[in-house]
């Protein structure tokens, strides 16, 4: 029985933090530190586990973090005048809500008043409708994980049929995006559709990002195709686990990520990409004004 490649996603997470330690040292040399801020409210478990390994990303990386953790209570105007504080602090370059936000926040006018410059995860309307037409400021740092991932592999989308399952702003919508821009032919699934198997059976390449544990099964792939796998979720005893049936899909597919140690660890990095790349374009601002 063939056994699909493992795309290891904490090696390649490792990498590339590393690349993003040098150019992060390169500005401090040069005058600045890098530093991301992290807003996290309320106290779901999840979110804190994530926070953690953010902040803890950017420590090892020579990225400075600012931290503020919001109590579940916090009103949508003191969350919006912290941003618009994180907006003017030099210090900050990049700017981070975790998401989800308590129900009586509209998380979308927070998301709004991140200034775009500061976007590190691309959910700002600006920086959506610029993935849509081809040039974002920043990726939505899960759908820019996954594309760092097949290019590490030598996977070119171009031609290739690829499905989407689950159409989130976060992941689903995003990653649909990058792979049309990319030249493939792209399907999106969502809860409504009828069957998805009837699109992933003809999928090369199969992105399941829907919190559905085995929402993905091996008769529903062809034999060859690449699935990746953004789900996190819990199995019976509790351990972490993908969307996937892992076993038997690795027995059919050419390339599988696995869950833990696949696209997640990817999500880390590209966050700590994009606020190097947030940094780096302030230095070049300032050192244009300078020169002026
Ligand atoms: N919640 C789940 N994934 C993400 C993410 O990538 N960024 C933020 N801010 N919140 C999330």
């Amino acid at each position: 029985m063939a056994v699909a490649k493992v795309i290891d996603g904490a090696a390649l997470s490792k990498a590339t933090r590393r690349e993003v330690a040098d150019r992060a040292a390169v500005l401090r040399a040069n005058g600045m530190a890098p530093g991301l801020a992290v807003v996290l409210v309320g106290d779901d478990p999840a979110s804190g586990v994530y926070v953690r390994s953010k902040v803890k990303a950017c420590k090892d990386a020579g990225v400075e973090s600012f931290s503020t953790l919001l109590p579940s209570s916090v009103t949508e105007d003191e969350l919006l005048s912290l941003i618009s504080e994180l907006n003017g602090d030099d210090r900050v370059h990049g700017i981070l809500v975790q998401l989800p936000l308590p129900r009586h926040i509209d998380s979308h006018k927070v998301l709004e008043a991140i200034d775009p410059e500061k976007d590190v995860d691309g959910f700002h309307v600006v920086n959506a409708g610029a993935l849509m037409v081809g040039r974002p400021l920043f990726k939505p740092c899960t759908p820019y994980g996954v594309m760092k991932m097949l290019e590490s592999e030598g996977i070119n989308p171009y031609g290739m049929d690829a499905v989407v399952l689950g159409r989130s702003n976060i992941v689903g919508k995003p990653m649909a995006m990058l792979l049309l821009q990319a030249g493939a032919t792209v399907t999106m699934c969502g809860r409504e559709t009828k069957d998805i198997s009837v699109f992933t059976r003809n999928a090369d390449l199969i992105v399941s990002a829907t919190g559905v544990r085995k929402v993905l099964t091996a008769d529903m792939v062809k034999p060859g195709a690449i699935v990746i796998d953004v789900g996190i979720n819990r199995d019976e005893e509790s351990k972490i686990c993908g969307d996937v049936d892992y076993g038997p899909i690795s027995g059919v597919a050419g390339h599988i990520t696995p869950v833990p140690g696949g696209v997640g660890p990817m999500t880390i990095a590209m966050l700590l990409v994009n606020t190097i790349e947030a940094a780096e374009r302030r230095a070049k601002r300032l050192a244009t004004r300078m020169a002026a």
